[in-house]
């Protein structure tokens, strides 16, 4: 099973960015976890293009959820919302309408943060996004605080709560992706 892991930073070495890399080393046997690394390149979204002229990065986005079997969304908060980057390339991988790239397609979502709320309401508004994109989403809310006190020099996740929360949040994209795939072999026969 592949999963497309995107960071909703841009900054390097971000804290997002080392979460979603140490998420994929917690990834159950068989499932390969591949971080999205394009992100800087999406231009904002603008409406005139989505049926015609779709810019080229938005295009391999598209392409590289569709190759994909799930989402994993990693995301810091800015101004108690989702980084607009992050946002944006939502919007444009949702588009054009009977055409999105995110619907029917399972997600899970991480959010965090040095505060000790972990970046929640940005976590919460991605979800929210998902219920219109139609993108069905792990219900476990994984929003890890203090992450700056969390992760090791080597890449993994040092805190064993946050370690558990991850590790169960991904065998439930896993169980997901199962039952997904089990309906629309039953709506196909
Ligand atoms: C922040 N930060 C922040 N943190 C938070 O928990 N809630 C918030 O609303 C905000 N708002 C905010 C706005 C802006 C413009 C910036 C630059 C930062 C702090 C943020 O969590 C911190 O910078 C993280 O380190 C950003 O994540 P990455 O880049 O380390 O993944």
């Amino acid at each position: 099973m592949k999963v497309l892991a995107i960071n909703g930073s841009l900054r390097k070495d971000s804290f997002s960015s080392r979460l979603a890399a140490a998420a994929a080393g917690l990834a159950p046997e068989g499932v390969e976890v591949t971080q999205y690394t394009g992100l800087d390149t999406i231009p904002g979204f603008n409406q005139d293009l989505e049926d015609g002229a779709v810019p080229a990065a938005v295009e391999d986005l598209r392409e590289q959820l569709e190759a994909s079997d799930a989402v994993l969304i990693v995301t810091p908060e800015y101004n108690a919302s989702a980084p607009g980057a992050l946002k944006n390339a939502i919007d444009w991988s949702s588009r054009p309408h009977g055409e999105s790239a995110l619907a029917g397609l399972p997600a899970a979502i991480i959010s965090a943060s040095p505060m000790p709320f972990g970046a929640l309401w940005a976590g919460q508004q991605i979800r929210k996004a998902f219920t219109i994109t139609g993108t069905p989403t792990v219900e476990r809310e994984v929003a890890i605080g203090k992450i700056d006190e969390k992760l090791g020099d080597d890449g993994t996740l040092t805190d064993e709560g946050a370690r558990d929360e991850v590790t169960a949040l991904l065998a439930e994209l896993e169980e997901l992706v199962g039952q997904v795939n089990q309906e629309e072999a039953e709506v196909a026969a």
